[in-house]
């Protein structure tokens, strides 16, 4: 059956979302963007292509003038500039112009490194996203955020490029480890925390379909993860004002990430760091004791961390103010200002901010 989602920009339709449980659908995608004629290069890593690659590949060749591939070591290590020059020679020696075609076949690293490619490359050409990871299904896939990490700084140097298409097939997610699955739901329960207590409803009620990853629940829960998000960025492309409450929990998670030198997983870092910020939230009185625990049960219950250990709360602070969720040198902080209202917060002071690492730090 399938859902689709189309993104407007400016009340103009401007993509579509195709959340399918197979690739039966991607025939139909790729003939919409009318690549008969033209190239497509799909961009994979050593994990995610071992999977798909040939049956992705199989579906390009069948639909477009010429598919190639470019495969990189998969991690986050992998992201940055050094990989992009790879990928651009590539491109260069396939002799793709301005009307062929980029595709993402994976996770967040794959995602972003593609579609800054597509965004550089001769100015710019286009990118059709097919994620793998319940978080590039459910976030980084969608809303044309791309880039690369720089010299440590995660996501530092990029732009935003829109996807042409995002064609997702929920039953990737059988590949994941338990890891990875459970990491991605870290951007789910964002999703229903900062907008829509109903979807987060439906998390709770759906634990044992979580967990056989049952594709009808998936499909539903991807769905309701790309509506919100769909929402958040019609409203602000290019995170001028609000789509900043996506990045609740990632201002301390990103920080929590670098100091673990990735070794933890985005969505785990990113629990750790809505843990955090729902404790600031209740301090300040926006969020109860008992809604604070609802949280951090929520997290627990998807097998999300809510603490780190071997961390010092001070270097996560002084991390924190060299990312770039930064306005006029104060760190631009999300909290709750109840269960389902994220809102931005410039004024959270480092000894909220040490007070609530604390209690997180194990
Ligand atoms: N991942 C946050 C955003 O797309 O804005």
């Amino acid at each position: 059956m399938g859902r689709l989602i189309n993104i407007h920009y400016d009340s103009k339709p401007l993509y579509n979302i195709n959340i399918e449980q197979d690739f039966s659908g991607l025939p139909a995608v790729f003939e919409s963007l009318r690549l008969k004629n033209r190239k497509l290069c799909i961009l994979t890593d050593s994990t995610v292509g071992s999977y798909y690659l040939d049956t992705v590949m199989g579906i390009a060749r069948e639909y477009t003038a010429r598919a190639v591939s470019y495969t990189f070591e998969a991690g986050e290590k992998s992201k940055n500039l050094d990989t992009i020059e790879d990928f651009y020679e590539k491109l260069i020696k396939e002799h793709f112009d301005r009307n062929d075609v980029i595709a993402a076949l994976g996770g967040g690293v794959t995602g972003d490194m593609a579609g800054f490619a597509a965004a550089t490359y001769l100015r710019g050409i286009r990118v059709v996203q097919i994620p793998s990871s319940l978080v590039a299904m459910v976030d980084s896939s969608i809303g044309g955020k791309t880039g690369v990490d720089f010299r440590g700084y995660k996501n530092m140097v990029g732009s935003f490029h829109q996807p042409s298409a995002v064609y997702i097939n929920v039953s990737m997610l059988s590949t994941l480890t338990d890891g990875q699955y459970y990491s991605g739901f870290g951007e789910v329960v964002k999703h229903g925390l900062i907008r829509d207590m109903k979807y987060l409803d439906y998390i709770k009620d759906n634990y044992s379909g979580i967990n056989s990853r049952d594709l009808s629940v998936l499909e539903e829960i991807v769905a309701g993860s790309c509506n919100i998000k769909r929402a958040v960025v019609e409203n602000d492309p290019e995170e001028k004002g609000e789509r900043a409450v996506l990045n609740f929990g990632h201002t301390l998670g990103h920080a929590i990430e670098k100091l673990k030198d990735f070794s933890m997983l985005h969505g785990e870092c990113v629990s750790i760091g809505m843990a955090a910020a729902a404790y600031i939230s209740m301090k300040r009185g926006m969020l109860s004791q008992a809604e604070y625990n609802g949280i951090c049960q929520v997290l627990k219950d998807l097998e999300l961390p809510v603490k780190a250990d071997g961390l010092k709360a001070e270097d996560i602070i002084n991390i924190s103010k060299s990312d770039k969720k930064m306005d006029a040198g104060k760190i631009k902080f999300i909290l709750l200002n109840g269960m389902g209202n994220a809102v931005i917060c410039n004024d959270v002071t480092d000894s909220e901010m040490l007070e609530a690492l604390n209690t997180v730090l194990a």
